[in-house]
């Protein structure tokens, strides 16, 4: 079996909401990680669900602070929900393998996402003393 993620504590931002939901979302994944071949399509879609929701609180927070690179920042978040939908489309035609490569691949994604762009967006956040209210 390939790593699994797991929370560790660079992961923190400091901003609670981002903070919360990343946890929610490392979990997602190990749980994506560690499924049995008749798991993986509820997983991915129950991960898919989640990080929905997740990059639009993102998204919303960019919108409202003027975050500079919110083009580049949403692009991204916009690409990997087009690449979820994609795999889960291809995982409803039986192919599992696919969702074992994402499933991979969003270890290092995570890491460089958070360690980049979210950690750059909270430091914004911070910097115009603009944090945001939960819904
Ligand atoms: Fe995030
Ligand atoms: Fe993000």
């Amino acid at each position: 079996m390939p790593d699994v993620l797991a929370w560790r504590s660079e992961f923190e931002l400091g901003l609670d909401e981002i903070d919360d939901t990343h946890r929610d979302f490392v979990a997602l994944v190990s749980a994506l990680q560690t499924a049995t071949d008749d798991e993986l399509i509820e997983r991915l879609g129950a991960l898919r669900t989640h990080t929905q929701s997740h990059f639009a609180m993102e998204d919303e927070w960019m919108r409202e602070t003027d975050f500079p690179p919110v083009g580049c920042h949403s692009g991204e978040h916009a690409r990997v929900l087009e690449v979820f939908d994609g795999v889960l489309d291809r995982a409803r035609q039986g192919d599992l393998k696919l969702v074992r490569r994402l499933a991979e691949e969003l270890t290092p994604w995570f890491e460089q996402h958070a360690a980049t762009m979210d950690r750059m967006l909270v430091f914004w956040i911070k910097s115009k003393q603009a944090v945001p209210t939960s819904p």
